[in-house]
């Protein structure tokens, strides 16, 4: 496994398991499959209605609560600064945990213009030590500026969508430029028509890896964290196992040229609200 030091000095593991729509039940058995596979970074989402799931497989494992690394995310109903503190800490009663590794808002809402407040409050919890680091997710570069302007700590991350087709240059340059490690979400592209493009299976052939795999290394030479969803234990297993080979800078340019302007799968963060 690689690890990624944030700017804070907390280390993440670079790779870790995505579990949005994943039924609480379901995560659970996900979540433990995926820590005997060696996964040891998992992230949640008030939102996704399976913190208790999560908290449970990770409990159930044997393992140290601090030999996982465990992200979970502020929802937009939840922004503002009363409503932020009041969530944090239902979010740590449903994990079973007294802290989170990485605390992030979900989503910028710029209409509601709430985020400001919000990431304030989630500094007190920082200061608190409650979230070992803090950070956002959806900022867009003009959202991450004035959150950079209004606010005293930089956020650790930014988790966007981000995957072949929508390779997101230049707000992973803007991130870089802050100290801003990069988290994609989406990193497979949902795991859509991206995994059947002949270049990543002309790719994957040479290395003797599937596509999805090819994707996950290309995330690591960018130097994204990772986080991609399976409920497949083979698959689990698979998405983990990309640390014994290397891509070479011809094939991650061939990668690069499969970026579209339409690549985007998931909500816009300007829009929506
Ligand atoms: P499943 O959960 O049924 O195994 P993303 O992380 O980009 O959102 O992609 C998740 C989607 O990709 C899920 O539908 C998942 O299916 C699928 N997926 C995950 N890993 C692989 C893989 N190694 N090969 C093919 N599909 C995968």
């Amino acid at each position: 496994m690689d690890f990624v030091t944030l700017n804070n000095g907390t280390v993440i593991p670079q790779l870790g398991f995505g579990v949005w729509q994943v039924p609480d039940d379901q995560a659970y058995t996900a979540v433990r499959t995926a820590l005997e596979s060696g996964y040891r970074h998992i992230d949640t989402a008030r939102l996704y209605e399976n913190e208790s799931g999560v908290g449970r497989a990770v409990k159930d494992s044997g393992l140290a609560r601090e030999e996982v690394f465990i992200t979970t995310k502020l929802w937009n109903s939840d922004q503002g600064r009363d409503a932020a503190l009041k969530a944090f800490d239902a979010s740590l009663e449903r994990l079973g945990t007294d802290y989170v590794d990485l605390y992030l808002i979900h989503w910028p809402m710029p209409a509601r213009d709430l985020y400001v407040e919000t990431y304030k409050a989630l500094e007190e919890i920082y200061a608190d030590g409650r979230a070992k680091a803090i950070g956002v997710s959806n900022f867009t570069t003009e959202t991450l500026d004035r959150l950079l302007a209004e606010t005293g700590v930089v956020p650790a991350i930014n988790q966007i969508e981000l995957h072949p087709y929508f390779n997101q240059r230049v707000l992973r340059r803007h991130d870089a430029d802050h100290g801003i490690a990069t988290e994609a979400w989406s990193p497979l592209g949902q795991g859509g028509d991206l995994l059947n493009e002949p270049v990543l299976a002309r790719i994957a052939e040479a290395h003797g890896k599937t596509a999805a795999q090819v994707v996950l290394r290309w995330h690591l030479h960018l130097g994204n964290v990772v986080i991609p969803k399976s409920v497949t234990p083979a698959r689990i297993a698979q998405n983990i196992d990309v640390f014994d080979f290397e891509l070479t800078d011809g094939e991650m340019a061939e990668i690069a040229t499969l970026d579209r302007p339409d690549g985007r799968i998931g909500l816009d963060p300007d829009t929506f609200n």
